[in-house]
């Protein structure tokens, strides 16, 4: 089974969380978009979607599925998105594809968050990924010499802008022994909008798609 089968399995085998009537929350990557489609073969069964960026906003409305605004759904059931690392604990990095501010906000406004992923993105450790930063423009270089302070090696995603307008540094190297004590750390800089440690609210639930099965992590 190729990666992608690995992420498809993993995001069909979510579906097994959508209850009658709900408003989900969605993510945003490859491995989003194979849930989007998923989704798609049920989108009668629940009432809207809230999107974690403008890219899964389009894909969910060409497939007909209603998107809604977090500020008018209040909290939601259930939220589902993929990872570019994730531990046993279920601590995450993610932010590969620039949106985790608006995935951050989702993930914390839902009783229930799904990660799927396939079996490549299982570490025993976070930090061989580069961890993203969403950044205020003007605080790039003070937050670039406080992650060279933490022994980090930042660098500038060149030419990105978030949903948000903000930049994405990315921090190589950082010795990342406790998630959630980072994840609490970096939040404290003034100018660090969200770090793409998603530790303090990690996963609920990792579903990994291995060769020919869907492995559950709880
Ligand atoms: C986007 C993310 C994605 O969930 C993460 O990058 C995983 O992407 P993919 O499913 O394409 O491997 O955090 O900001």
């Amino acid at each position: 089974m190729t990666i992608d089968d690995q992420k498809k399995i993993a995001a069909e085998a979510a579906l097994e969380y959508v209850q009658n009537g709900d408003v989900i929350g969605v993510g945003t990557g490859s491995t989003a978009n194979y849930f989007i489609a998923a989704l798609a073969t049920v989108k009668g069964k629940i009432d809207g979607a809230v999107a974690s960026s403008e890219a899964s906003a389009e894909r969910l409305r060409g497939h007909g599925i209603a998107v809604m605004a977090l500020s008018q759904t209040g909290d939601l059931p259930l939220y589902v998105d993929g990872a570019d690392e994730a531990t046993r604990h279920l601590h995450l990095i993610k932010g590969a594809g620039g949106a985790l501010t608006r995935e951050k906000i989702v993930a914390q406004a839902s009783e229930k968050f799904v990660c799927i992923a396939d079996h490549s993105k299982l570490v025993d450790r976070l930090g061989e990924f580069p961890l993203p930063l969403e950044v205020i423009p003007m605080a790039q270089s003070m937050v670039a010499r406080r992650m060279v302070k933490l022994g980090g090696q930042p660098q500038l995603r060149a030419g990105f802008t978030t949903d948000n307008g903000n930049i994405i540094i990315d921090v190589r190297n950082l010795d990342i022994e406790n998630p959630v004590e980072l994840e609490r750390r970096i939040n404290q800089i003034p100018g660090v909008v969200t770090v793409g440690l998603f530790a303090i609210r990690g996963a609920d639930v990792l579903l990994l798609g291995r060769e020919s099965e869907v492995e559950v992590l709880k």
